[in-house]
């Protein structure tokens, strides 16, 4: 994974801070990761995958904070819990809990299953709410404290052969927003991640019906190149830094998302195009 260095006022501002990252152990979680480890925070990297939040947090061995690797799955909300409490319980405080742990599902919304249905809004969806309810009365308690849920630029936009996916981003960012009002009053913040495409392996992630989510993300949100994972996550911290509500990246997608609040039905329109020519692109 490439280190960033993350800009900011105080050098030390990230030192002994205790983190919980979930989806850690791949793309934009790992970045997330070693950006606070690099920065001086003490993280759990966790992953329903076990063995490459393991991988990650052997190699960031070298980092000023410190890290330590622990399987666990966002749709279990005991797990959740019992991991966010034993980590309370061990540093004495949870001072930033991302919830970023997802995953995508393209093609045409008919050939869902309802598992894939139960499954997308099961992680997606109960996944952040399983992380927010574990750590919030916690930084409610302390007084201060940072929530960061990894939604999307589906979150923000929407254009179909996605459609559960932006469902359940929209969730995510709402969620957010609205936590956020209520938060601030316990000196707690809340952020939401909305990157347009992100080069991770989820870009060539499950599809139904021959989907190709490379060739999705690349045409639209009006960006033509995926976005580097370690940049994100070094503006992600100076998002919280800076107790920004949103961190909507790159700009042609901050472009993108402007147009769709001063002209919704134009963009609506695009949406269906785009939706239509991908159709055609890729023999949906
Ligand atoms: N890559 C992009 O283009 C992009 C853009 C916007 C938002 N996002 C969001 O970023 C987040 C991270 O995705 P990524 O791009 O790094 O993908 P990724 O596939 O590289 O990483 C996702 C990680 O989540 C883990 N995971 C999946 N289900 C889990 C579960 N039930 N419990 C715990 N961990 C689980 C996977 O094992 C994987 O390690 C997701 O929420 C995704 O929706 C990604």
């Amino acid at each position: 994974m490439k280190r960033v260095l993350v800009r900011g006022a105080d050098p030390d501002r990230w030192t002994g801070r205790t983190a919980i990252v979930t989806g850690g152990g791949s793309g934009i979680g790992a970045a997330l990761t070693t950006a606070l480890v690099d920065a001086g925070a003490d993280v759990v990297c966790t992953d329903i995958d076990g063995e490459a939040a393991d991988r990650i947090a052997r190699g960031l061995a070298s980092g000023r904070g410190t890290v330590r690797a622990a399987r666990l799955d966002v749709t279990d909300g005991d797990a959740v819990r019992a991991l966010v409490d034993a980590t309370v319980d061990r540093a004495g405080r949870i001072d930033l809990m991302f919830n970023n742990a997802g995953f995508a599902l393209g093609g045409n919304t008919e050939m869902l299953s309802p598992a894939q249905w139960d499954s997308i809004i099961d992680v997606n969806i109960r996944g952040v709410v399983h992380g927010v309810t574990a750590a919030y009365p916690h930084m409610i308690r302390q007084r201060s404290g940072h929530i960061v849920n990894t939604a999307s630029m589906a979150g923000l936009t929407a254009a179909g052969l996605l459609t559960s996916y932006v469902m359940t981003k929209h969730a995510v960012v709402g969620l957010s927003l609205a936590l956020r009002t209520e938060a601030a009053a316990h000196g707690v913040g809340v952020l939401a991640l909305c990157p347009a495409a992100v080069e991770t392996p989820l870009l060539d992630g499950p599809g139904v019906g021959g989907f190709s989510g490379r060739s999705y993300y690349l045409s639209g949100q009006g960006v033509r190149a995926a976005y580097p994972a370690d940049r994100l996550a070094a503006e992600t911290l100076e998002a919280i830094d800076r107790n920004r509500p949103l961190l909507v990246v790159p700009a042609q997608a901050r472009m993108a998302w402007r147009f769709s609040r001063l002209a919704p039905g134009v963009m609506q329109h695009l949406a269906t195009k785009f939706v239509a020519q991908q159709r055609q692109r890729q023999k949906l």
